[in-house]
């Protein structure tokens, strides 16, 4: 079997793929019901909230979008915070849909500074809401979230929060951290395959959804809402999607969450060591360096694309590379979900073997 190394999609173990050959049942019938309201609870206590989770048939984008036409109007001013490619579709979605971007971006590679993000918030009093990356999936940086929300919470804004490759795999207690709006996607620290988004949505969430003037249909939280009370969803969901997430959520209960965090931090430790004791450099501020993917830089002659390739044909290991600026420059590997510190150790074994005949000198 391939080593899949990139973050997202991840590996799905035996158990949830079975789960997914089962046969279609009634999605407007009681049996899926149960299951819903099974899932949706388990979610809850994942993402650490006791405000509504909704299951949404989509791709994170999906997510994205839903965060911002459930919110906000047009015109409306948003700070939104990028550190990455990812930080900027946020950014983009509430762009397209009127929205007024006020940007702060920061070098990629680096994370999202505190400070930087109150001053913007104190020069625009008519800010309503900040969006910000949790991990950036694109540089390998986890803002400090910690902080951050602490900042938005002191000056009353909307807090929208781009958690697809952090939620269930580092610590995200997303009531204490006041995120309005959560989201993440099925195909990243969840074990199972794409296709489902899923989103927390907070009072103040609420309040805003009664004001917020963006089109929206499918997307829509209310009717989510509406038909979740019937333990149903709006649309036909991914049933077979919702199949494996029902037993992933069954081991990660199981496991715990904190230990699920603990060993994403030592997988990636492992994988940040290793990368290093090579010759190679992180290309994340190592402080703030995400323990569910690590992007290395390129040096030392290294031809990635080769390397991916050798790696992919030769050792069954498959890794990201860059995208956008960062093509050629960097490679990522991810380390979320159903991962060991075996499984990464084999990828930096065939790293070794393959980065002299990718043309890398120390
Ligand atoms: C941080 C982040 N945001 C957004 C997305 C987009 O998600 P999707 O490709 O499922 O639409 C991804 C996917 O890689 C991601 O990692």
């Amino acid at each position: 079997m391939e080593n899949l190394r990139v973050p997202g999609p991840t590996p799905v173990p035996t158990e949830v793929l079975q789960a997914m050959a089962r046969p279609m049942i009634n999605h407007r019938g009681p049996e899926f019901a149960q299951i819903l309201n099974e899932v949706t609870a388990k979610l809850k206590q994942l993402f650490q909230t006791k405000s509504d989770v909704f299951l949404l048939t989509g791709s994170g984008t999906g997510g994205l979008e839903a965060a911002i036409v459930n919110t906000l109007s047009p015109g409306d001013k948003v700070l939104s915070v990028t550190v990455g490619v990812f930080g900027e579709r946020f950014a983009s979605i509430a762009e397209q849909f009127g929205a007024e971007i006020i940007p702060l971006r920061f070098e990629w590679g680096k994370a999202a500074d505190t400070d930087a993000i109150r001053q913007a918030l104190q020069a625009e009093p008519k800010i309503k809401a900040v969006l910000i990356t949790h991990n950036e999936t694109s540089t390998g940086v986890t803002n400090d979230l910690a902080s951050i929300n602490s900042v938005v919470k002191e000056f009353d804004k909307l807090l929208l929060v781009d958690a697809i490759s952090s939620l269930g795999s580092i610590d995200l207690p997303v009531d204490d951290w006041h995120c309005d709006v959560t989201v993440t996607g099925s195909q990243k620290g969840w074990m199972v395959p794409p296709g489902l988004v899923m989103v927390s949505v907070s009072q103040k969430a609420w309040q805003a959804y009664s004001t917020a003037k963006m089109p929206r249909f499918y997307w829509d939280f209310a009717k989510a809402k509406d038909y979740l009370e019937r333990g149903q969803t709006p649309w036909t969901p991914a049933l077979s999607i919702v199949f494996a997430l029902s037993v992933s959520l069954e081991m990660m209960l199981e496991e715990g969450l904190p230990n699920i965090v603990a060993r994403h931090a030592r997988v990636a430790k492992v994988v940040r060591d290793g990368v290093k004791s090579l010759g190679l450099s992180l290309f994340a501020d190592e402080k703030y360096a995400s323990n569910t993917v690590t992007a290395v830089a390129a040096s030392g002659g290294l031809d990635i694309k080769k390397m991916r390739k050798i790696l992919r044909e030769e050792h069954q290991v498959v890794l990201a590379g860059g995208q956008q600026s960062l093509d050629g420059k960097i490679f990522r590997i991810g380390h979320l979900g159903w991962v060991t510190e075996d499984d990464v150790k084999a990828v930096i074994s065939a790293l070794k073997v393959v980065l002299p005949q990718a043309g890398f000198r120390k």
